[in-house]
């Protein structure tokens, strides 16, 4: 066949073309695809079925023929999305896809080079490499990575079914390849699927029915998930209804409010009961007349993990709580939010504790100075009983009470003992006269 080329190269176009043969077209036609077919090839070196562990590094070698620095291209699933090309020995950088950058590179002869590949590129990888004159060629590799079971966090709902039993359901889905396969025990007892118990086909799933709570409580639950890489086994510890943590928000004109609340994940909830405390909401009356306590305003479903509560009278002052439930068993309040005019301490409150404290203090020097005047009195007069009058000894009995009791009795070291500093006013002044002249002194002197 080789040997036909000479005549090829002496014939010129189109003059020769007319006196070919129909034979020696057959043997030119052949030629020409002979030719191209022994242009550009690119094989796989190895298998093309590569099976490696996630986070190992793997290449999917490549060799080429027929054609040099081609340019090469790899795609993801049957070309549909290219994620690296380059010409092979150019200058300019390989042009890898902006998500895969830190797993894909290239290596200078064309192979794909996977850096702690994770699980998700388990895919088919196809390479084409082209050069312009020397035709096209592909190859396709099918990379599956494995992985044990790894962390994950198992995840509780809870719903009420058709007949009112309330159902727990607990998934544990960890990511892995082969897919785990999940076993379930409560304690040291391997559950099956039937009642109370349901499990799913994919086994990620354990429904318990009942229509206690208290039932699926204090109990221990285990969720096994193992594949022949390895296994993770987690505890669920399901707890009553409760919630961690809870929010209120007031609109711009403070007329709605929006408590938003979390409940924690293992808690088994089936609704919320919203309540408050304080004067009725414009448009609308409740049955309860105090203003004392807390009523329902609202019902929310155990999905929910928020609620707008309106018309709020921005002038007045009202408090929330959210009750979480498992049908009729409540759980504790949330926080108490309370949203009006002078939230928190009000401000002439405020003012009012600032103003007391030198006042006091003022007050401690009057009576220091009085008590003092009353004793120097009493030693002129030599009154034998004690000349106080109901209204200071009163004062007196306040004022011991942020003086250290033992600093009347020498001791400095040891607090204040609460419990004897709350005697009453009676016993006091009984006590008093038998500390005798140097208590006035005493009280002034701490001032
Ligand atoms: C994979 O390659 C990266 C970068 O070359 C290197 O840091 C890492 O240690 C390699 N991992 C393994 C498991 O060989
Ligand atoms: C291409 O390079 C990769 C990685 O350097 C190597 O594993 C592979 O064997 C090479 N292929 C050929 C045909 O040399
Ligand atoms: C890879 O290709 C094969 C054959 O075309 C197909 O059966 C398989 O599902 C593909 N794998 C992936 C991960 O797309
Ligand atoms: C729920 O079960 C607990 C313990 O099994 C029991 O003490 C309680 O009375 C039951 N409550 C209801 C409403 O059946
Ligand atoms: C989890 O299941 C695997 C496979 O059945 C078993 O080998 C392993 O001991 C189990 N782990 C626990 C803690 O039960
Ligand atoms: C409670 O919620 C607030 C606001 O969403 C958040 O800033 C805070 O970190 C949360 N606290 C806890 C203990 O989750
Ligand atoms: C308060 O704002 C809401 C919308 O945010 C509006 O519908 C309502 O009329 C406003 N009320 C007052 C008193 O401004
Ligand atoms: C609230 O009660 C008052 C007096 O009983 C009545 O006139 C009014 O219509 C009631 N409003 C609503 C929204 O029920
Ligand atoms: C709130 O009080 C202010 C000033 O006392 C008054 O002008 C305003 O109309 C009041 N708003 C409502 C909704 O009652």
């Amino acid at each position: 066949m080789f040997s036909e080329r000479p005549v090829l190269l002496k014939m010129t176009w189109p003059s020769d073309f007319g006196r070919l043969s129909p034979g020696f077209l057959t043997i030119l036609l052949s030629f020409t695809f002979q030719g191209a077919y022994c242009g550009l090839v690119v094989s796989p070196v190895g298998p093309t079925l590569v099976n490696v562990i996630t986070g190992s590094n793997v290449t999917l070698a490549v060799s080429f023929s027929g054609a040099p620095d081609p340019t090469v291209t790899w795609f993801i699933k049957d070309f549909s999305l290219p994620v690296v090309t380059w010409a092979i020995n150019s200058n300019t950088l390989p042009d890898i896809d902006e998500n895969r950058r830190k797993v894909l590179r290239i290596e200078p002869n064309g192979s794909l080079t996977f850096v702690n590949v994770p699980l998700e590129y388990t895919s088919n990888y196809t390479v084409e490499m082209t050069k312009s004159g020397l035709g096209r060629s592909s190859t396709t590799f099918s990379l599956e990575v494995f992985s044990s079971p790894v962390q994950f966090l198992p995840a509780v709902g809870t719903r009420v079914d058709s007949e009112g039993k309330i159902v727990v359901a607990i998934q544990c889905v960890s990511e892995a390849w082969p897919k785990a396969v999940v076993s379930w025990s409560k304690g040291s007892e391997a559950l099956t699927n039937g009642t109370p118990y349901q499990i799913s086909s994919d086994t990620t799933q354990l429904e318990i029915l009942g229509y206690n709570v208290s039932k699926f409580l204090l109990q221990n639950y285990f969720c096994n998930c193992s594949n022949p890489l390895g296994s993770q086994t987690r505890e669920i510890v399901l707890t009553g209804p409760s919630i961690s943590n809870s929010s209120l928000l007031s609109s711009h004109n403070g007329t709605i409010v929006t408590l938003t609340w979390e409940v924690p994940p293992t808690s088994v909830v089936t609704g919320f009961d919203i309540q408050m405390k304080g004067p009725d909401l414009l448009g609308k009356n409740h049955t309860q007349t105090s203003l004392d306590q807390f009523y329902t305003i609202q019902h929310e479903p155990g999905t929910n993990r928020s609620a707008d509560i309106f018309i709020l009278d921005p002038n007045l002052t009202y408090m929330f709580r959210i009750i979480p439930k498992a049908l009729m068993t409540e759980g504790d309040p949330s926080a108490v939010h309370r949203i009006g005019p002078g939230e928190g301490l009000s401000r002439s409150a405020i003012t009012g504790i600032a103003a007391g404290i030198p006042c006091g203090i003022l007050f401690l020097l009057l009576l220091g100075g009085f008590i003092y005047c009353v004793y120097w009195n009493k030693n002129k007069s030599r009154q034998t009983r004690y000349p106080l009058s109901r209204a200071v000894e009163k004062a007196v009995t306040s004022q011991t009470e942020t003086t250290p009791h033992n600093l009347l009795t020498g001791g400095l070291k040891s607090p204040p003992d609460y419990n004897r500093l709350q005697q009453t006013p009676s016993e006091r002044s009984v006590a008093l006269p038998t500390f005798g002249s140097p208590l006035p002194v005493r009280v002034a002197t701490t001032v």
